[in-house]
């Protein structure tokens, strides 16, 4: 794990200079390798829903995840020990950049093979609460030849794909990244998260 006191201030700096930035190790490899045996016997128990895209009450073709949301007062301790670890972060974004973030919201998702997210903003269309996107990725031995990159589209056209390695984080702002999950080979696990702001006009 990546316990260097200076890791969060560092991702502040990078957040702020590009908008994106990738953590290689947030956690102990036996707290990652808890949070992916519990995403797979979810998965294999069949208690992941298929996601829905905005208000859409069916499962939709843009995306092929099915997911489980993490739910304060019923977290296992492998999540509790994810959530206290992006609390950590938070304040220190919060610290660093002064962003205003007052809570982290996260799901487990798993995508099948074959199954991926079509190009999307992660900003719900009726509410700005959602401003840093981070994915935290469980997939321990991720070949290239696996695919499921999250592609993240930049600034002038170009993109970068950052492969679903075990224990690391992909953090970027919400608001400015379209990013689309690519086709994987075998079953790809992630936790998605948000952190958010107190918003103006949300509906929750
Ligand atoms: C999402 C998303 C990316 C990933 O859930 O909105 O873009 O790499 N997930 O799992
Ligand atoms: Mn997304």
């Amino acid at each position: 794990m990546n316990d260097d006191p200076d890791a969060f201030r560092r991702a502040a700096d990078a957040l702020a200079a590009a908008g994106w930035c990738v953590l290689p190790d947030l956690l102990p490899g036996v707290q990652t390798q808890a949070l992916a045996a519990e995403c797979r016997a979810l998965h294999e128990a069949r208690r992941l829903t298929p996601a829905r895209v905005g208000a859409a009450r069916t499962a939709t073709p843009l995306r092929g995840d099915s997911t489980q949301w993490f739910q304060a007062g019923a977290m296992s301790a492998a999540q509790q020990a994810f959530m206290d670890r992006l609390d950590a972060l938070r304040a220190a974004l919060n610290r660093e950049l002064m962003l205003g973030l007052v809570e982290c919201e996260a799901h487990y998702a798993v995508y099948p093979p074959g199954a991926g997210y079509t190009r999307h903003l992660d900003r719900l269309r009726d509410s700005d609460a959602r401003v840093v996107s981070a994915v935290f990725y469980l997939n321990a031995d991720w070949q290239e030849a696996d695919g499921g990159a999250l592609r993240l589209y930049l600034e002038g056209g170009s993109h970068r794909d950052i492969l679903p390695h075990a224990g690391s984080l992909l953090l970027f702002l919400s608001a400015q990244f379209e990013h689309e999950v690519l086709p994987a080979t075998r079953n790809r696990m992630s936790i998605a998260c948000w952190m958010r702001q107190r918003a103006l006009g949300c509906r929750m």
